[in-house]
């Protein structure tokens, strides 16, 4: 038997960051919303024999897909931490499991790209985790609400890749509210080269607003929820915002000259996802992105111009032989 799921990539429409908290977070209200782009995630039951150690209910790791190299294949991995936290939400030994889980993930979203994709594995991997543990080795089924609360301790992007749609967050991203989309939305995401740490351009606006060089925090995301109701894309174009650009645009000011050419190009506006290096461009329609990603592509300022429509949904399992 092998279980498969699929999540997918986010793009924050607004992300306007607050104060520094104690617990080393920061205070967000942001809007995601989620893209075509997306991974699947496999779990295929093994024999005990295979484990790695008796601390883990997960024999091993194979990651295939987009930048692939740059994924870890060890227990650092968020899909496999996310099979651990599960089995220990339901109170499972994996010493006493009577057989393992070997993991693939076929990487359809940037690696370090602020776009959630190791975020969108481990919410893939944890509906994998649930399905496997209750079906095969009689756990107890886990809630929606408990899987949420496990998502949220695995980093401040797993709720929103879990739910999918279109968000508005607050917290450290995780606390969640639907908010009204009239799409389909055309975007093109230009992938840059290597990718950019989240806790380095978090750290950076901090510098950066302590040295007195920026605006006050973007906490108000009323223009983008408008626009997002009305389903004109101009309108979202002129109220998309990120509070992170700035930072990101300083550790990697390379990132410049891929917005500039997204605008040449006709964008109806570009903006750095999330905390980077990924740009993403909003387009008016399909045909429109289609002509966008091309004309990037040409100017050889990004790695690779994909077209992704949105909101997708959130986490969901799939046939097994699903392609
Ligand atoms: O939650 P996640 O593991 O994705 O966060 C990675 C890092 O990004 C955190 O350790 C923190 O440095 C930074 N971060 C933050 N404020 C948030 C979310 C992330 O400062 N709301």
């Amino acid at each position: 038997m092998t279980l498969r799921a699929e999540a997918h990539a986010k793009v924050n429409l607004h992300l306007g960051v607050g104060p520094l908290r104690e617990d080393g977070f920061h205070e967000l209200l942001t809007v995601f919303q989620s893209l075509s782009l997306r991974s699947v995630v496999e779990l295929h039951p093994s024999a005990r024999e295979d484990s790695p150690g008796p601390d883990t209910a997960v024999s091993s790791l194979e990651v295939t897909g987009l930048s692939a190299r740059m994924v870890p294949t060890d227990s650092s991995n968020l899909a496999w931490r996310a099979v651990d936290a599960v089995a220990r939400a339901v109170g499972i030994e994996p010493s006493d499991l009577p057989e393992v889980a070997r993991l693939r993930i076929q990487k359809g979203i940037p690696v370090a790209g602020g776009m959630a994709g190791g975020s969108a594995d481990a919410a893939a991997a944890l509906l994998l985790a649930r399905e496997w543990l209750s079906e095969s080795c009689g756990a107890p089924r886990l809630d929606g609400h408990a899987l949420e609360e496990l998502a949220a301790e695995l980093g401040s992007d797993v709720p929103f890749t879990l739910r999918g749609g279109t968000m508005l967050g607050r917290g450290r991203g995780e606390k969640l509210t639907p908010v009204l989309s009239r799409g389909p939305w055309w975007w093109v995401l230009a992938l840059a080269d290597g990718g950019l740490s989240t806790p380095v351009v978090f750290r950076k606006l901090d510098e950066l607003r302590a040295a007195g060089k920026l605006p006050e925090p973007a906490l108000d995301s009323s223009a983008v929820v408008q626009a997002l109701a009305s389903g004109d894309p101009r309108r979202l174009a002129e109220a998309i915002h990120n509070d992170l650009e700035p930072a990101a645009l300083s550790v990697r000011p390379d990132l410049r000259r891929t917005l500039h050419c997204g605008a040449e190009s006709g964008a109806l506006a570009g903006i750095v996802s999330g905390s980077g290096p990924t740009c993403a461009f909003l387009c008016s329609d399909e045909a429109h992105a289609r002509a966008v990603a091309a004309d990037i592509a040409d100017a050889g300022v990004a790695r690779l111009a994909l077209v992704a429509s949105a909101p997708s949904g959130g986490a969901a399992l799939l046939p097994a032989d699903a392609d």
